[in-house]
């Protein structure tokens, strides 16, 4: 035998040596869900380990992730029923507890990159990311309010905001109307391959954010295409967007890997509730080993191409690379 690829495993230095992908704390977004009060901690029953927080136990949470290494953190909002309405006219409102709750982390840590999310579901009394009409989901007029949505986030302080509501041309609308209201610097993270997936569950559960009737499969992609998701990016990157995003994570490498291969932008991967709850089950019935599975799963969506991840697992990765 002239070619032995054991060789390269026999030690821990050669190991390291060649180790092809290597995921750090930088890599990560940390998703933390916002609740208007004071004194809230609860625990998301279906994503243990995860809190809907109010602002101030969000200050701490921030305080103590940044200590750990992570700088990069996504809000989102879960919105009392009586304030959602048919428009989500609340998404903009300028007493929005959200809009508000990103000021003030902005204030205390300027240094850290904040991304919204944009899409009607948390404010939506129908539960969609769009506006609907006679049991359907409208493209065009949903725009101006993901516009004003996008301007007012910007406004109160985001770094980078997130379409999540995969309309078509809603990131060109949002560009357009950033500039106009002199945001130019604000970047645009578009989630550009977002599945219709069974793996948001525990995520709706956190906000309530389910839809009343009806299902998302009419603006996002059916998970048994690939090539599709080739569309989306090129729009995308036409639109103006700063990053692609895939999402889900784990079920989709192969689009991750697809679009690394195909884009020149960033790209970013969001490894949903549904995944890392999966993961926590599996770990605390005794099947699975966390310390080992978690930065693994991590590593994994990192090697097919994300550039960017957004886990549940960013602080619990962020104290495992500490060791
Ligand atoms: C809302 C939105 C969803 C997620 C992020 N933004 C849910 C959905 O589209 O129904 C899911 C994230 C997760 O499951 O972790 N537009």
């Amino acid at each position: 035998m002239l070619r032995r690829p054991r060789r390269n495993r026999r030690s821990s230095a050669i190991r390291g040596m060649i180790r092809e992908t290597r995921l750090t704390p930088d890599h990560l977004v940390y998703p933390l869900f916002i609740f208007d009060g004071k004194n809230i901690k609860d625990e998301i029953s279906s994503l243990p380990g995860n809190y809907r927080m109010s602002l101030d136990n969000v200050l701490l949470e921030i305080e103590e992730c940044v200590s750990l290494g992570l700088r990069s953190f996504m809000i989102f909002p879960a919105v009392a029923e009586k304030l959602k309405n048919k428009t989500a006219t609340y998404s903009y409102n300028s007493k929005n507890f959200y809009l508000k709750a990103a000021t003030k982390i902005k204030k205390n840590f300027p240094e850290i990159t904040l991304i919204s999310d944009v899409a009607m579901d948390p404010y939506s009394s129908d539960g969609h990311d769009g506006l609907v009409k006679n049991g359907k989901i409208l493209n065009d007029p949903t725009l101006p309010i993901l516009g004003k949505m996008a301007v007012a986030q910007a406004k109160a302080g985001f770094d980078i905001i997130g379409p999540s509501d995969m309309m078509d041309g809603r990131v060109q609308y949002i560009r357009e109307a950033l500039d106009k209201a002199g945001f130019s610097e604000t970047g645009i993270m578009s989630y550009t391959a977002k599945y219709a997936s069974a793996f948001y569950g525990p995520f709706r559960d956190a906000l309530d954010s389910a839809p009343k009737a009806g299902d998302k499969k009419t603006y996002q992609m059916d998970p048994a295409n690939q090539r599709e998701a080739m569309i989306e990016a090129e729009l995308d990157t036409q639109e103006g967007a700063d990053f692609l995003m895939v999402k889900p994570a784990l079920n989709y490498l192969d689009v991750i890997s697809l679009l690394k291969n195909n884009f020149d932008l960033p790209i970013a991967a969001y490894h949903v509730s549904g995944e890392c709850a999966m993961l926590i089950a599996a770990c605390q019935n005794g099947w699975l080993e966390y310390e080992k599975a978690m930065p693994e799963t991590l590593t994994s969506i990192h090697r097919a191409g994300a550039d960017v991840i957004m886990t549940y697992f960013a602080k619990d990765f962020a104290r495992w690379y500490a060791r």
